[in-house]
């Protein structure tokens, strides 16, 4: 039995390895399932990798944060609304993020500068902060090159802890973490974390799409 919020995805790449690239290859099995799950699905694709949004300047911050009035932050401001609207029209979004120094790529971090935007995507009521984006599902596949996960490197995991932030402050706190790890320590290593990861996506989306 398919939810009724299993239509509409948006899914977000930020690998910039191309056809090597670990997330690059989870998220396209991810987007597979989901057709095979429902062919009627509809797709938004934002490749932050490949397609890199410019970083906030002093010319362009105000597109975002306050109020644009210059042609740099109207455009900025442009963009930043189209991105959101990308985000609202989604029922599940899939971010595919790989660890670079211990937290995610700039590129992807540039995207959520874009998209936190006060009184849209979240706002600071009498409670403290309220995200304002509603029943949405977020499927992150994160890959690095060593084990975080477990062991002594869990504490200067800055990519996970990060991600769920970011998400929850606009309101997603459905996120499933699919993590693909020790890539960097050799081709059994990395065979072995895509089959652990390919586990953990099935799990997720059995749960998501209750099938
Ligand atoms: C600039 C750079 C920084 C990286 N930093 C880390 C890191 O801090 N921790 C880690 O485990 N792997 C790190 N890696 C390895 C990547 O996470 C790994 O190659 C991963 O497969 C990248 O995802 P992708 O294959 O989808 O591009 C780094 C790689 C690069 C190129």
């Amino acid at each position: 039995m398919q939810s009724a919020y299993w239509n509409r995805h948006l899914v977000t790449n930020s690998s910039v390895s191309g056809n090597a690239s670990v997330s690059r290859l989870l998220v396209g099995d991810i987007v597979q399932r989901l057709i095979d799950i429902n062919p009627q699905a509809y797709f938004t694709y934002r490749d932050v990798g490949q397609d890199p949004i410019p970083h906030l300047t002093p010319v362009s911050v105000a597109g975002v944060r306050t109020i644009a009035q210059t042609e740099q932050e109207l455009e900025t401001r442009a963009l930043s609304d189209q991105l959101i609207a990308e985000l609202q029209a989604a029922d599940l979004i899939v971010i595919g993020a790989p660890m670079y120094n211990f937290s995610i790529l700039s590129s992807l971090r540039t995207w959520f500068d874009h998209v936190l935007r006060p009184r849209v995507t979240f706002a600071y009521g009498a409670s403290g902060p309220e995200g304002l984006l509603k029943a949405k599902r977020a499927i992150v596949v994160e890959s690095g090159g060593g084990l975080y996960s477990e062991g002594p490197s869990r504490t200067i995991d800055f990519q996970e802890p990060y991600l769920k932030q970011l998400l929850g402050f606009i309101g997603i706190a459905d996120v499933s973490f699919v993590r693909a790890e020790k890539i960097g320590s050799g081709p059994k290593e990395r065979a072995a974390a895509v089959a652990s990861a390919g586990e953990q996506r099935e799990r997720a989306i059995r749960r998501l799409a209750q099938v």
